[in-house]
This record gives structure tokens, C-alpha cells and sequence, in this order.
């Protein structure tokens, strides 16, 4: 039986709220199954930190963190004491490159108790992964501007595409889309305006479709596709995207299935040679910070993600049902957001027993 070592950062705001209750749920995990977890907390990687050290992490942050499994990561940020690009850049930011988790992958979901933004949709309709490279494209420092502040002004800002590093992720969404069963890959893409990358892009989804031969593939411009996410959802089982397409997305599409309060997102080094990093999609929330109301799902769900990633399917399963039945059940036991009673507390507790009781 492996022991699974992780780091657990709560970093700033509602990550400091949450992460209790992703605890608690781990707490019953490991009662139930035999899962066993070895967690490290860590209290830097946050805006605290800085004001104590003018650094968001030690400069052996590396040293300590690359011989964890994995990192189940809150929120970062608090833009009252310290600019937002100095606490990210500083954090989250150092962990996916550095430990170079080029895969993001947000599921998304829509659960039953849950309204749903689009009308007429129902659990079930709504049920499929994005999976966005993390590391290049549209994301980098290459580029300039000339004749700065002049009438002959010129800015370039260049893309990159490897073929290193748009296989790897192809191949990562391929293999998703194969395991489940409808074996569908949507390829988002931008062929007919972006004439470089773009096409060279759908030749290395071309390439690496020879080998899913069972996957179906349907390639879609990045407009319509959006346009689909709300219009059709039931279209999609396993979406992949270049970075900027898929940061859009993985905004969108999530925001289908009703607040940010529920969404989770993995950010994987598949090859296991560094941590992959765990964490809700939303922020810190200063806005609700300190009130004990910020729904938990979003980081339990992370935790969920990670188990599975660690191998331990059935104990991330029981963690997913936990959560529907709750999201379900009586009103006192979820959330404002949700149009509920519950403290982020309650609602924990609430997840947490239907775990340890095998709903
Ligand atoms: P946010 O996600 O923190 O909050 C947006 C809105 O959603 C707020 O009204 C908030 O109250 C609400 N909300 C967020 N999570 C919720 C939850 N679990 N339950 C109920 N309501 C929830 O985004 P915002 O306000 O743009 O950013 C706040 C700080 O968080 C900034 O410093 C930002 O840089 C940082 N941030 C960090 C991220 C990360 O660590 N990955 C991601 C997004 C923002
Ligand atoms: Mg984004």
C-alpha cells in the first residue's frame, strides 16, 4: 500500500476557509479505505508570508516541495497588501512551470440540486473535461515594441508551438477521451485566421489520432465552439485546447453548470517527475473572506482529483457521490451560493459524514 506524500497550502482568503474541510474529507477517506496520506502543511505560498518575509516562498521552496507526490493548493492572492502579479508570479505560477504540469484539466459538470445557468438543461446534460496546455502558445515573454511612443509604434508578441509540447498534451487528451465511453476528443482550433500555428496544430491532432483509432475526433473553431459550450453541451466528452483557447474555456464552461464555488482543476505533470498541483478554480475572495459562507465543494472536489491522480479511483468515487448527495439533500447543509444556510463548516461536515457513512 503506497503512501501518498502531499503538500497542503491553504495560501490566502477562502483557501484558508476551505482547505479545513478538504482535510476533514481526507480525514474520512482515509478511515474508510485503506488510503494511506502522508500531508505536510505549508504556510507560505501566500500573502502572509510576504508580509513576514517580503517573499511569497523560501528560497529552498523547490528543495522542499519536489519530493511530494503532490500539492493540494487553496487560493493565492490578498491585492489590498500585495499587487496580484507579485503574489501569483511569485507562487502558483513558479509551481506549474517549474515543476511542469503542462496539462490543466477542469471537469465540468453539472450536478442535480444545482440551477443551471443555461435554460432547460439537466444533470447528465452537461458532463465533460477540458484539457488545456499549460506551458506555451499564446502565453510567452517573446516579442518587443519599436519606435516606442512614436507614430511608428509596432508591437510583436509571438506564439510558440512545439511539437514536443503540443503532442504531449494531444496525446494526454487522447488517452482521456479513449478511457471514457463515448471516446469523443473535441480539437478546438483556429485554422481558417490563425494560418500558421493553426494548421500545423490540427496535423499534430491528425498524427496523433492514428494512434486512438477508436476515439472519434470533431475539430472546431474556437468561436463556434464557444458558442456550442452554451448552446450545445451535450456535444463535448474531452475538449483540448491551446493555452489561451483553453484558459477561455475553462472559464465558460464551467460557468455553465452555476457557481464558481464548485469547480476543481488539476494541473498534472502526467510523467510523474515533479508534484502535480490540485486547487479550486476561484480565488481567495476577499470579498467573503473571514465569514466562514464560502462554499467547499470546489476544493473537496480538487482533493477528489488528486486521489485519483494518486491511483485511488474508489476513494475519489466515494468523494464525488458524497458530494451530489449533499448538493441534494436539505438546504441546511449547503451554502449561500447555492441557496442555502450552511457555513463552509457545516457543509464540510455534512460531505465529510456522507463519506465516511458510504452513501
Ligand atoms: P475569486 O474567485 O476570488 O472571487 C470571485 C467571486 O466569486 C467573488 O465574489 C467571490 O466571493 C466568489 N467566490 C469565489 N469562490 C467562492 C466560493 N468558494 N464560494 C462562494 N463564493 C465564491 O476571484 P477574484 O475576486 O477575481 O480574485 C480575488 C483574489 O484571488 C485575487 O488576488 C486574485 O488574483 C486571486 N485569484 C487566485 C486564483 C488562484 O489561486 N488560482 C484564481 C483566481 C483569482
Ligand atoms: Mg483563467
Amino acid at each position: 500500500q503506497p503512501v501518498h506524500r502531499i503538500a497542503v497550502i491553504p495560501g490566502d482568503g477562502i483557501g484558508k476557509e476551505v482547505m479545513p474541510e478538504a482535510l476533514r474529507v481526507l480525514q474520512a477517506v482515509q478511515q474508510r479505505f485503506s488510503v494511506q496520506l502522508d500531508l505536510t502543511p505549508i504556510a507560505w505560498a501566500s500573502c502572509d508570508h510576504f508580509a513576514a518575509h517580503g517573499d511569497m516562498m523560501p528560497p529552498d521552496w523547490k528543495a522542499q516541495l519536489q519530493d511530494q507526490h503532490a500539492l493540494l493548493f487553496g487560493a493565492v492572492g490578498w491585492p489590498a497588501t500585495v499587487p496580484d502579479n507579485v503574489s501569483l508570479w511569485g507562487s502558483l505560477l513558479k509551481f506549474r512551470r517549474e515543476f511542469d504540469q503542462y496539462i490543466n484539466l477542469r471537469p465540468v459538470r453539472l450536478f442535480e440540486g444545482v440551477p443551471c445557468p443555461l435554460a432547460g438543461r439537466k444533470p447528465g446534460d452537461i458532463d465533460y473535461f477540458i484539457v488545456r496546455e499549460n506551458t506555451e502558445g499564446e502565453y510567452t515573454k517573446l516579442g518587443g515594441i519599436m519606435f516606442e511612443g512614436t507614430e511608428r509604434e509596432v508591437v510583436i508578441q509571438e506564439s510558440v508551438f512545439s511539437r514536443h509540447g503540443s503532442d504531449r498534451v494531444l496525446k494526454y487528451a487522447f488517452e482521456l477521451a479513449n478511457s471514457r465511453p463515448r471516446k469523443h476528443l473535441t480539437v478546438a482550433t483556429k485554422s481558417n485566421g490563425i494560418a500558421i500555428s493553426m494548421p500545423w496544430w490540427d496535423g499534430r491532432a491528425d498524427a496523433m489520432h492514428a494512434h486512438y483509432p477508436a476515439v472519434a475526433v470533431d475539430k472546431q473553431h474556437i468561436d463556434i465552439l464557444s458558442a456550442r459550450f452554451v448552446l450545445q453541451p451535450g456535444r463535448f466528452d474531452v475538449v483540448v485546447a491551446s493555452n489561451l483557447f483553453g484558459d477561455i474555456l475553462s472559464d465558460l464552461g464551467p460557468a455553465t453548470t452555476g457557481t464558481i464555488g464548485l469547480a476543481p482543476s488539476a494541473n498534472l505533470n502526467p510523467e510523474r517527475t515533479f508534484p502535480s498541483l490540485f486547487e479550486p478554480v476561484h480565488g481567495s475572495a476577499p470579498d467573503i473572506y473571514g465569514q466562514n459562507i464560502a462554499n467547499p465543494v470546489a476544493m473537496i472536489w480538487s482533493a477528489a482529483l488528486m486521489l485519483q491522480f494518486l491511483g485511488e479511483q474508489a476513494a475519489h468515487d466515494a468523494i464525488l457521490r458524497a458530494i451530489e448527495a449533499t448538493l441534494t439533500g436539505p438546504r441546511s447543509e449547503v451554502t449561500r451560493d447555492l441557496g442555502g444556510s450552511a457555513s463552509t463548516t457545516v457543509m464540510g461536515q455534512a460531505i465529510a459524514a456522507r463519506v465516511a457513512a458510504g452513501v
